[in-house]
């Protein structure tokens, strides 16, 4: 049973075939491949786009979608995860889409039941699909010629998921990556690293900017967001008119992550990152369900 737990679930091969795939996807017709199957989504934790996105992209599909509301199901009332997995499975679904606060949720649920697991974010830990939709975004952007581009991760790196399935898949496609934060928000990792953006912004192609994870430091570890944003907001002052593209995985905070002039910049592919968002969710639902 193959599952999607993290990027490194697939192979480079496996992730450009997904990639021809959702490029399929991108005229939004709806369409019979996965009729008669469902798919079943369980999120405890808050989201807006990727759970969206995954019931778009079933729903597209033709799949029926079962969404458990987390705040009304058992789990409110002491239920163990290892009694939710058996009873999801009893419902037999074609494959469950689950975010956890917890890294390590989604692989525990994939040992229990019968179908595939696909990761909506676990903790710290990883965020696949989000990886692979903005990997999607860049590779169509230079129309697949990606080899040695170079990218900034900009934010609290340490602590976002997104960034560490970034660094992963980015890293098996060679990408050329400058992590750019404060010292707080800086992962332990053997890549280039600098607190000073505009030095870094000298020769980027990409930036990828990230939200403060507030939920998930323990206590306050920055003066304020404000002092964050006057070092790290993409602003138009810093950004000018280079030739770069900005990405940022959602919620933005706007004027801390990104300024609203940037936002609004065509170099600014945040709308496109959720769009694309939903045929990657697509390949990835069809390839894991009839795959398996
Ligand atoms: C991200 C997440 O939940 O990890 N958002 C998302 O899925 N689009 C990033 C974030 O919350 O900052």
């Amino acid at each position: 049973m193959r599952h999607l737990i993290s990027t490194r679930d697939f192979s480079k091969d496996e992730v450009l075939a997904l990639f021809d795939r959702a490029r399929e996807f991108l005229d939004e017709k709806p369409r019979t491949l996965l009729k008669g199957k469902s798919v079943t989504t369980i999120f405890f934790e808050n989201s807006t786009r990727t759970l969206s996105s995954f019931e778009t992209a079933a729903k597209r599909l033709d799949a029926k979608v079962l969404r458990l509301d987390v705040s009304r199901s058992s789990s409110s009332k002491g239920e163990t995860l290892f009694d939710t997995a058996a009873n999801l499975d009893a419902m037999n679904p074609n494959a469950i889409v689950v975010r956890h606060q917890h890294s390590g949720v989604p692989s525990f649920l994939a040992r229990y039941v019968k179908c595939p697991v696909l990761n909506g974010g676990d903790g710290k830990h990883a965020h696949p699909t989000q990886a692979l939709l903005d990997l999607f975004t860049i590779n169509e952007h230079f129309s697949g010629n990606i080899e040695g581009k170079r990218v900034l991760i900009v934010g609290d790196i340490k602590n976002s998921r997104v960034a560490a399935s970034n660094i992963e898949l980015l890293s098996r496609f060679n990408f050329d990556i400058t992590l750019v934060a404060p010292p707080q928000f800086m992962p332990n990792v053997d890549l280039k690293k600098t607190s000073n953006l505009k030095e870094a912004l000298e020769n980027a192609d990409i930036i990828i900017s990230l939200r403060t994870q507030t939920e998930r430091h323990q206590k306050q570890i920055y003066g304020s967001l404000k002092d964050y944003a006057k070092d790290y907001c993409i602003k138009k002052e810093l950004i000018k008119d280079k030739d770069i593209i900005i990405l940022h995985p959602g919620p933005v905070h706007r004027n801390i992550d990104i300024s609203d002039e940037v936002l609004a910049d065509k170099r600014c592919l945040v709308l496109r990152q959720v769009s694309n968002g939903v045929a990657i969710r697509m390949a990835a639902l069809l390839k894991l369900i009839l795959e398996s």
